[in-house]
Parts: C-alpha cells; sequence; structure tokens
C-alpha cells in the first residue's frame, strides 16, 4: 500500500519541516483551526477519534480540551511520532495502528465525533470509509473533515512570463495517478484520487449523514500579519508559505461537517 510506505519514508521529514499547533484543532496549512471555525463544539468527555492523524497533534489538542482522545493512522512511523509527543506533552491518548477503510477494531456506535484532516484523500474506497465511520458514531454523531480541495488537487501553477496562475487541466479526470512527495532528500510515491465535490458530498448523503454545513476557509492574511500573529496559526509548512501568493486565490481545503441522520440510523 503506496500511502503506509510514503508515510512511512517521509514521516520524520514531514514533522521535522511542519509546524503543526499543540493548541488548536488544525484543518490544513494557512487555513483558520477550530477555536475560529467552531465545528466540533464543546468536545469535553467526548469520545473523539481522529482518522488519519499522522503524527498526532490534533488528537493530543482535545485530548488538552477534555475528550477522550483516540488517533488512528496506516503508518507506523506517524503514529510513533504521535505516542511520542503525546508522551512529551503528559496527555493521554489512545493511538491505533491501521486502515481507515476497515475499523474493526473498533464496536458499532464507540464515538461521538470522527474527525480527520487533510487524510481521507489518500484511500482508495471511499465509499467503505464512510460506511465504516457511519458505523462507529453514536446516533447523532459528528463527522468533520477536510480533503484537499478537488480545485487544489487537479490544478498546476502555471507560469506566464513573470506570474504564476493556477490551471486545471481536467476537474472531471478521476483516474488514479501517481505523484512523488520530495522531501529533505526522501522521494516517497503515493497514489491520488481525484474525488470532485459533488463526489464527495453525493456519497457522505448517500451513507446516511446530514451534511450540516460545507467551507471553503480562506488562509490567514499572512502578509499583513507580524511574526507573533503567525507564530499562533494553526499549520504552518514552508511551501505553502513561499506560494502564497497562489493559496491566497484558490482554496487548499474543503471541509465538511455532516451529522449521522438518526432516523436513518440502521446500526
Ligand atoms: C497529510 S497527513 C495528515 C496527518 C494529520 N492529520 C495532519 O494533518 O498532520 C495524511 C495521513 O493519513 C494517513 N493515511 C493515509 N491513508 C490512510 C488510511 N487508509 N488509513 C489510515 N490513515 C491513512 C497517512 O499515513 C498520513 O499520516
Amino acid at each position: 500500500m503506496l500511502a503506509k510506505k510514503g508515510w512511512n519514508i517521509i514521516s520524520r521529514s514531514y514533522q521535522r519541516e511542519t509546524r503543526i499547533s499543540l493548541d488548536d484543532v488544525h484543518y490544513g496549512p494557512i487555513s483558520p483551526g477550530e477555536t475560529e471555525l467552531k465545528l466540533l463544539g464543546d468536545v469535553k468527555s467526548k469520545d473523539v477519534l481522529e482518522i488519519g492523524c499522522g503524527g498526532g497533534q490534533n488528537a493530543i489538542v482535545l485530548s488538552k480540551w477534555g475528550a477522550m482522545s483516540a488517533g488512528l493512522d496506516i503508518s507506523e512511523e506517524q503514529i510513533k511520532h504521535a505516542r511520542k509527543l503525546a508522551k512529551r506533552e503528559g496527555v493521554k491518548v489512545a493511538f491505533y495502528i491501521g486502515n481507515m477503510e476497515d475499523m474493526n477494531m473498533f464496536q458499532n456506535e464507540r464515538f461521538d465525533i470522527v474527525l480527520s484532516s487533510c487524510a481521507i484523500g489518500y484511500v482508495e474506497n471511499l465509499k467503505k470509509t464512510f460506511q465504516e465511520v457511519f458505523r462507529i458514531l453514536r446516533k447523532n454523531g459528528l463527522f468533520v473533515f477536510c480533503v484537499v480541495h478537488p480545485i487544489a488537487n487537479r490544478g498546476r501553477a502555471v507560469r506566464y512570463g513573470t506570474r504564476r496562475y493556477w490551471g486545471i487541466g481536467n476537474y472531471f479526470d478521476r483516474r488514479r495517478r501517481i505523484w512523488t512527495w520530495k522531501t529533505s532528500g526522501k522521494v516517497a510515491k503515493f497514489y491520488g484520487y481525484h474525488r470532485t465535490i459533488q463526489d464527495y458530498f453525493n456519497l457522505v448523503v448517500a451513507t446516511g449523514f446530514v451534511v450540516e454545513k460545507i467551507l471553503e476557509p480562506e488562509p490567514y492574511p499572512l502578509t499583513k500579519m507580524s511574526e507573533t500573529e503567525r507564530k499562533r496559526i494553526p499549520y504552518v509548512h514552508k511551501d505553502y508559505v513561499k506560494e502564497y501568493d497562489i493559496w491566497r486565490r484558490i482554496p487548499f481545503v474543503i471541509l465538511f461537517k455532516a451529522r449521522k441522520n438518526p432516523k436513518e440510523c440502521a446500526v
């Protein structure tokens, strides 16, 4: 599986090069986090799971906010980092190594909230993933996730003279492609699954969720912010700062807030 192998290769350099907040839940690069967007509500004493939790930062923050927090990731290296970080921060989080397409380690209706940040785009079987999330959520449970926005996902920077524009090759081309991530001398390959907005929306609804909100957050106004203000941004990676001129015009992530529809509950 490429995602597992790839993340095991780049985990260390990704964690070194990315500044991810341990005080706020983040929803992608240079974008507002939970403190501003308020999608999860009060998490105190709630059972919360992050799927594709990576280095565990969101799960750790949720634990600090009083949640009974858990995180699941397919990469052993990412979970290794997460466990170390949780220990360092002195918080209790249950971390699991596993595939979000098959979460058989969790019983039905185990969680109040399932969260995912920039990870669902790596899964091959989206239908199965959403069904699994539905199964492990309690009635009225919340599913909040962000993925790389389909426009960002299918686009590429095109240079005209000194200016760079964003061009989309084919928004409707859903063929799986292989892409490469080069970081600090490490090279990893991943499968890219392009889904359009209607693909995500319709599948979430067909699974039985009610979509309460879709957000396409604008990034922070980096150029107008002081160094102190910048330090409060929940997720910063140098590549997105370098390409800020593009990302201030194009949504990098799309966020869904969905609820397990009590009327449709059949688990
Ligand atoms: C871009 S990282 C995001 C991690 C974390 N949410 C963050 O924002 O730092 C994507 C994560 O998804 C994980 N992942 C990819 N496919 C997965 C799958 N099928 N099941 C569980 N985790 C998966 C990867 O191992 C990686 O840690």
